[in-house]
């Protein structure tokens, strides 16, 4: 497989900000640990994103490992510099998640739904994930370090994950250009970075809505303490916390965790 056209990718960009320094390099460990070791300095700007063809240590949520063998994948990392309470970002991750499902969904014509709190769901299979890092200074988010892992071409996915995972290439039948998503995953965040700022994550409340991948799906969610807690998924609250009906009734609120299973 072709690598990246960076050429080609400087020349048709759209947006004024976002990857307008495009890092790029044939190997990293993680693009967000490289990324993150930059923001470190102080002339890294917002906007700056680094791709990698390949990573040998990519991350994913909850000390999970990310697969990015070369070629097929699209790895990147987004520098965002909020300046804002952590409490005005709690919702950040599934705003952007909903831009980016949308970006990847008129780009690649694939059925795209957001999986809470931030994977990236092709017709019931995970084909990408996002990893939000933060670093605060003085009591504000100074750096916001937006990973994206998306399985774009690949025509096999590893056999521990094949029950679950999949890629843009495997649901719709076709390939699809890494670099037409990069443009228009950093052209969507962009607009919407924008938007959730002014407005929060009330402003992504409808377009939301239409891809909550487990809405009305009884699900066990394993919260940020380990609690358990079950229930048919009711929707999101304006923290981006998942809201869950349980056996009685009851509206549950989780804030951070996993989605361990899904019952039918
Ligand atoms: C998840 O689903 O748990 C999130 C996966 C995020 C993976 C991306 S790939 C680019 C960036 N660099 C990393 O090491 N991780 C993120």
């Amino acid at each position: 497989m072709k690598p990246l056209d960076i050429e080609y990718i400087k020349k048709n960009l759209r947006t004024r900000e976002f990857g307008r320094e495009l890092l790029y390099f044939e190997q990293l460990d993680s693009t967000s640990s490289h990324l993150a070791e930059l923001s470190r300095g102080s002339a890294a700007r917002q906007g700056i994103v680094v791709v990698a063809e390949q990573q040998t240590a990519g991350r994913g949520r909850q000390g999970n490992s990310w697969y990015s063998p070369p070629g097929p994948g699209l790895y990147l990392s987004l520098l965002l510099k909020p300046a804002l309470p952590s409490i005005k970002l709690s919702g950040m991750t599934l705003a952007l998640g909903c831009s980016a499902a949308e970006a990847i969904e008129g780009i690649a014509k694939a059925p795209m739904a957001v999986k809470w709190p931030n994977d990236l769901y092709c017709n019931n299979r995970k084909v990408g994930g996002m990893l939000t890092e933060m670093q605060s200074h003085g009591g504000l988010i100074d750096n916001a370090v937006i990973g994206i892992g998306l399985n774009v071409n690949n025509e096999l996915v590893p056999l521990d994950l094949c029950d679950t995972a999949s890629s843009l290439r495997l649901e719709t039948g076709k390939v699809c250009s890494r670099e037409d998503l990069l443009m228009g995953l950093l052209y969507g965040l962009e607009t919407d970075y924008r938007i959730f700022r002014e407005q929060g994550l009330k402003a992504f409340t409808e377009r939301l809505s239409a891809r909550f991948f487990l809405k009305g799906k009884r699900a066990s969610v394993q919260d940020g303490l380990g609690i358990r807690l079950r229930g048919v998924v009711s929707g999101f609250d304006s923290d981006g916390g998942l809201l869950l009906a349980d056996d009685q009734g009851r509206t549950v609120k989780c804030s951070s965790g996993t989605v361990m299973e899904m019952e039918p």
